[in-house]
């Protein structure tokens, strides 16, 4: 049976903060976040907004791009590494914000960026077993990349939420069946401790750890497909390539690697053709850490000028601690003018740049959002109130 992608939904906080300014008020040269990281604009959700709130604002999008209602949903997960509670799970207020149906199994999975694969994973089993009868999973990647104000990490923020409609009927992406690799190993890249809201990151390790891991998958994935011995550069099997990106350089630093491990003897050549496409949204929006990677797929579908249908994309997703996957899926007919047509150029245009004082106000505020209390205020689409009864409550 198949099973893939029927729909996706971007959500992406309404301000953001140019990297350029953000290089000058930190003494740093502009050509090294914009350049050295490869991020031009960094999101920055307002003290309204949270995991929950992006969650469902994406939810919504990939539900309406599908003609497809809350009752259509058997599964419901969010991946996430910024969840707001430690019991309750995000895809429980997300189920209520969007009226899915009780007949619903509603979690939440947790493995630093690699939690939103997790449970994209288990929805295609789920799909291919037959066991959704019919049903679709909603699986929504949503986080508030943090590593806070002056930090080495500070330029690779941002916020956001991606949606995943998945089931029998494929309207984009079709994944390959048994075609995936995975490597874990036990890492202390990039952890969050339960008292603190800033991850912590041995940054230049973490680069490391990525690039392993991605070499580890890698080659499970060729053992998986059996067809390494057919000649021809392994990589060249794929037309185009989708890496996590929690900033621009670090899916160059990846590109590099698969082509060299393929015998390129220039890893560089190829990676405009192969990578560029997946990488204008990401430069415009920052990390969304479990979100990333199916951002880059987004902008992959949307921005590519080369018709992919019917051809194979590579997907390779790393969460820090660590767990990587790299598994492939076939483009379906009309997937890149469904995904043009949900206006993502325009969303990221419309935005409003915040001043460095501002966004430093908002990173301040966000410290005390978990105990501020409810206000009743007036307004447009999901938003968190704050709390009341150590209940977070939030407005449609
Ligand atoms: C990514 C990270 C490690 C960068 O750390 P840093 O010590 O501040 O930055 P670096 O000195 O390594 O410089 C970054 C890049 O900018 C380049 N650079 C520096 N100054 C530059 C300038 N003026 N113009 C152009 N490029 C410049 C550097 O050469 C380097 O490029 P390279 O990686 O190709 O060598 C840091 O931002 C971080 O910890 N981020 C969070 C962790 C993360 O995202 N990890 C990814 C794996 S999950």
């Amino acid at each position: 049976m198949k099973a893939g992608l029927e729909s996706l939904g971007i959500a992406v906080p309404p301000t953001y903060v140019e990297l350029a300014e953000l290089a000058k008020a930190r003494g740093v040269a502009p050509g090294k976040y914009v350049d050295g990281l490869g991020v031009t604009r960094m999101a920055v959700p307002l003290v309204e907004e949270d995991t929950v709130t992006l969650a469902a604002r994406a939810a919504r999008m990939a539900l309406d791009a599908a003609g497809a209602t809350g009752e259509d949903v058997g599964m419901l997960v969010v991946g996430t590494e910024t969840a707001v509670d430690h019991s309750k799970p995000v895809s429980s207020y997300v189920q209520g914000l969007l009226g899915v149906s009780t007949r619903c199994r509603v979690f939440e999975t947790k493995h630093a960026c690699y939690g939103g694969t997790a449970a994209l994973q288990m929805a295609l089993d789920w799909v291919r077993s037959g066991s959704a009868k019919g049903k679709k999973a909603l699986i929504i990647c949503s986080d508030i990349a943090r590593y806070g104000v002056g930090t080495p990490g500070e330029p690779t923020q941002g916020g956001g939420a991606v949606a995943l409609l998945v089931s029998d009927t494929p309207k984009l992406l079709a994944f390959e069946a048994g075609k995936s690799g995975v490597y874990a190993k036990d890492v202390m890249d990039f952890w969050r401790p339960l008292y603190s809201k800033d991850a912590v990151v041995d940054g230049h390790y973490s680069v490391q750890c990525y690039l392993d891991a991605l070499e580890g998958a890698y080659k499970a994935y060729q053992e998986a497909a059996g067809d390494a011995g057919e000649g021809g550069l392994y990589s060249d099997r794929f037309a185009a390539l989708v890496y996590h990106v929690p900033y621009g350089k670090m899916s160059r630093k990846a590109h590099r690697h698969v082509r060299a491990l393929d015998g390129d003897k220039e890893p560089d050549a190829s990676f405009d053709r192969l990578v560029g496409p997946s990488l204008v949204l990401p430069s415009q929006v920052g990390n969304i850490y479990t979100g990333s990677m199916y951002l880059a797929l987004a902008s992959l579908l949307s921005t590519s000028r080369e018709d992919l249908t019917g051809k194979r994309i590579g997907l390779f997703s790393y969460g820090s601690g660590s767990c990587a996957e790299f598994f492939s899926g076939v483009v379906q007919p009309e997937a890149q003018a469904r995904v043009k047509a949900l206006g993502l150029e325009t969303l990221l245009e419309r935005r409003r740049a915040l001043s460095i004082p501002e966004y430093e106000a908002i990173m301040a505020a966000r410290e005390k959002l978990d105990e501020k209390p409810a206000e009743d205020t007036a307004g447009e689409g999901f938003r968190y109130q704050g709390t009341r009864d150590h209940k977070r409550i939030y407005t449609r």
